[in-house]
């Protein structure tokens, strides 16, 4: 089966990229994928993230773009995830988007993020593998605080564009905790991550309907 690719990327710093990448690795692996997460990160806090993941975990394999092609394939991944980084523009992106087959955008609720985002959705929407939707677009909330006035705006701003939106994630320290362990939620006790595995469960259905037989 050929290797299908999940890019994750938002130009704005700090809206969830890493996060995403890594908990979405961590699902595949966890359902017998071989996945590589591909770190185009100059800062590489994916690849740090993998040095930190304990052995007795589902596998993820790591790639950073001066690693080369062949050490790619020679991995053979089912997915090849990959965290892109801020201010991710121009030529950058244009590549890192042909190669993909699927790309998720994380938002997170600020009036800054999301005028970010705003410019970058118009961008892509202007891809013609996009208007030709060879590529599924999904966005994801991230960092969600229901209690606050801007989870509502944010969902207003983000129903606003032709990408559906997949998944609201919450804002807790379970992602901080499995960032610092190299760990997702997919590899906590059920116990632990009960209510965000609950809300996972809509992207990684959106993900499997976007997906080839995996
Ligand atoms: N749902 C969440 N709840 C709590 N904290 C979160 C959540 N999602 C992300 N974070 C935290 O927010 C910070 C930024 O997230 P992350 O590093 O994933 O963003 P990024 O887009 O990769 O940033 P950069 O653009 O710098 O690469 C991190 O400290 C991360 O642990
Ligand atoms: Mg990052």
């Amino acid at each position: 089966m050929a290797m299908q690719t999940l890019l994750v990327a938002n130009p704005k710093g700090g809206s969830g990229k890493t996060t995403l990448a890594t908990n979405v690795a961590g699902w595949l692996a966890a359902r017998k994928q071989r996945v590589v997460l591909a770190d185009f990160d100059p800062l590489r806090s994916a690849t740090e993230w993998l040095a930190r993941r304990p052995p007795l975990f589902p596998a993820i394999a790591g790639w950073t773009p001066d690693s080369g092609k062949d050490e790619l394939k020679e991995h053979n991944p089912h997915w090849l995830v990959i965290d892109t980084p801020a201010g991710l523009h121009g030529d950058a992106l244009r590549d890192a988007m042909r190669r993909a087959d699927i790309l998720l955008v994380p938002v997170s609720p600020s009036a800054f993020d999301t005028a970010a985002t705003q410019h970058f959705l118009d961008q892509i929407g202007e891809y013609k593998a996009i208007k030709k939707g060879d590529i599924a677009v999904g966005l994801v909330a991230m960092r969600v605080d229901p209690r606050t006035n801007s989870a509502g705006e944010l969902e207003e701003f983000l129903k606003s564009f032709d990408f559906p939106l997949v998944a609201h994630l919450r804002a807790t320290q379970v992602y901080v905790h499995c960032a610092r362990d190299g760990l997702t939620i997919a590899d906590l006790p059920h116990s632990r991550a009960e209510q965000d595995l609950e809300q996972w469960r809509p992207l990684t259905r959106w993900i499997a309907r976007h997906s080839r037989g995996a």
